[in-house]
C-alpha cells in the first residue's frame, strides 16, 4: 500500500494532511518497522508500516510527533518523537538520535530491527502552521541538533506546497558529521535554489566566520536578523532546540520586536527553572488530608476511584484503577494526556502545551492535575 502519494496529487491538495479541524483522542496502535536509515552516527530514522485500515488515523500536520512504546528489559518505557517526514512522502517516518543513558533512544539506535512491531501513538502535537497553496509567507527557523526533525517536515511541506514562499534555516550543530539530514537538506537546497536559504552554525568546527561559529543564541540571532532578514518581513519563525536556546531567542526575537504570534516552538523537555514559573489551573487552599471521589470517563466509559489533593496525578491515579488513559511525556509538555474538568475543581503543578483560553475553557493536562473539591469529574472524550 502506497502511504503517502506525491505524484498522483496536486501540491496543497493532498489527501494525508490533517485538515485544521480533524481532531481525534491519543491511541496507540501496533505498527511493524519498515526501514531504518542511520543518519549519524547517534542517529537513526524509523519509518513504520501503515495498513490500509489506519491510514486515516495517522494523518498529521507537519510538526507533529509519534509517541512510541514498547517493553525493554521488562519496562515499559514510551517516548515522543518527532515526525520527519512530510504528508505528500511515503513514509511515516521519525528521527532518533541516541541520548546519554537514552533507554528508548540506544534501544532504537542499537537493537530495533526492521520487522519489529512497536506500539505507536496517532499523531500529536501543536507544532505548526497552517500551510496553504496560497501562502506568500516568509519562514525562518532555527533548529539544533535533533530539533532539527519537526522543522524538516514542515520545511519540506512549505517549499513544496507553498511555491511563492520562501525559507530560511539556521542549523546548530556540534560538527558538520553530526548533522542530521545533511545530504537531504543539500538536496532540498538544489531543487529549491531561489526559496530555500540555509545557515550550519558549527561549536566544534571552525568554518572561518564568527557568524557560523559557536551556539546559536540570542546575540546571534540579533546579527543574523542585520544581515539575513528582516523581523518585521518574516510571517512565521520556528524553533526546536535546548530549553535555552529556545528561551534565548524568544526573547530576542521580542526584542527586535517580532509579535508572540509569529513565534512556534517546540519544547521536548523542562528544566527546573521553568518548573519556577508553574502556571496553576484552578486552586482553592489547603491540600493536605482532603480525599476526592474522581469520575474519569474515557471512551464513553466511567471508571471511578478515591485521590487524595497531595497525592498522585490524576493520569497515573487513573491507570491504578485500571483506565488506558493517554499520556506521553508526563512533563506538561506534549498535551497527549489533555482532557476537560466537567465538574468540580483542579490545579495543575505545570503546564506548557495548552493555550489560556484552553483552560479557561476547562482543559487540563491531567499528568499535572490533583483534585482540590470532593467530587470531580473529568473527560477524555470532550
Ligand atoms: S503526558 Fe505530556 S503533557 Fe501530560
Amino acid at each position: 500500500m502506497r502511504f503517502f502519494s506525491s505524484k498522483k496529487k496536486p501540491a496543497g491538495t493532498n489527501d494525508l494532511m490533517k485538515t485544521t479541524n480533524e481532531k481525534s483522542r491519543a491511541v496507540f496502535h501496533e505498527l511493524k518497522v519498515k526501514d531504518i536509515r542511520r543518519q549519524t552516527d547517534e542517529c537513526v530514522s524509523v519509518a513504520f508500516d501503515l495498513p490500509d485500515n489506519l491510514h486515516q488515523d495517522y494523518r498529521f500536520f507537519p510538526g507533529q510527533y509519534l509517541t512510541l512504546r514498547t517493553n525493554i528489559n521488562g519496562e515499559d518505557v514510551r517516548r515522543s518523537y518527532s515526525i520527519c517526514s512530510c504528508p505528500f512522502e511515503e513514509d511515516l517516518r521519525v528521527a532518533i538520535k541516541k541520548l546519554d543513558g537514552g533507554v528508548f533512544s540506544t534501544f532504537a539506535n542499537e537493537e530495533l530491527k526492521v520487522g519489529d512491531v512497536l506500539k505507536v501513538m496517532t499523531p500529536e502535537g501543536n507544532f505548526h502552521t497552517p500551510i496553504s497553496e496560497q501562502n506568500k509567507k516568509q519562514y525562518v527557523a532555527f533548529a539544533a541538533g535533533s530539533g532539527i526533525t519537526p522543522i524538516m517536515s514542515i520545511m519540506k511541506t512549505v517549499l513544496r506546497n507553498e511555491p511563492n514562499s520562501t525559507f530560511s534555516l539556521f542549523f546548530g550543530n556540534r560538527t558538520s558529521n553530526s548533522i542530521i539530514f545533511r545530504d537531504e537538506i543539500d538536496e532540498l537546497k538544489n531543487v529549491y535554489m531561489n526559496r530555500l536559504e540555509v545557515h550550519h552554525i558549527l561549536s566544534r568546527e571552525d568554518q572561518g566566520s564568527d557568524f557560523t561559529r559557536g551556539h546559536i543564541d540570542g546575540v546571534k540571532v540579533e546579527a543574523f536578523s542585520r544581515s539575513f532578514f528582516n523581523p518585521a518581513d518574516v510571517d512565521e519563525f520556528l524553533i526546536c532546540g535546548p530549553e535555552d536556546m529556545i528561551r534565548n531567542i524568544d526573547e530576542s526575537l521580542k526584542s527586535l520586536g517580532v509579535s508572540k504570534e509569529k513565534i512556534h516552538f517546540e519544547l521536548f523537555t523542562t528544566s527546573t527553572e521553568v518548573v519556577g514559573q508553574k502556571q496553576k489551573a484552578k486552586s482553592s487552599g489547603e491540600t493536605s488530608g482532603n480525599v476526592s471521589k474522581i469520575t474519569v470517563l474515557l471512551d464513553g466509559e466511567e471508571t471511578h476511584f478515591d485521590l487524595a489533593y497531595d497525592g498522585k496525578s490524576v493520569v497515573d491515579a487513573a491507570m491504578d484503577a485500571g483506565a488506558d488513559v493517554p499520556f506521553s511525556c508526563k512533563g506538561a509538555v506534549c498535551c497527549t494526556c489533555r482532557a476537560r474538568v466537567i465538574e468540580g475543581e483542579v490545579e495543575m503543578d505545570m503546564n506548557y502545551a495548552l493555550e489560556p483560553e484552553e483552560v479557561e475553557d476547562g482543559y487540563i493536562l491531567t499528568c499535572q492535575t490533583h483534585p482540590r473539591s470532593p467530587t470531580v469529574k473529568i473527560s477524555y472524550d470532550e
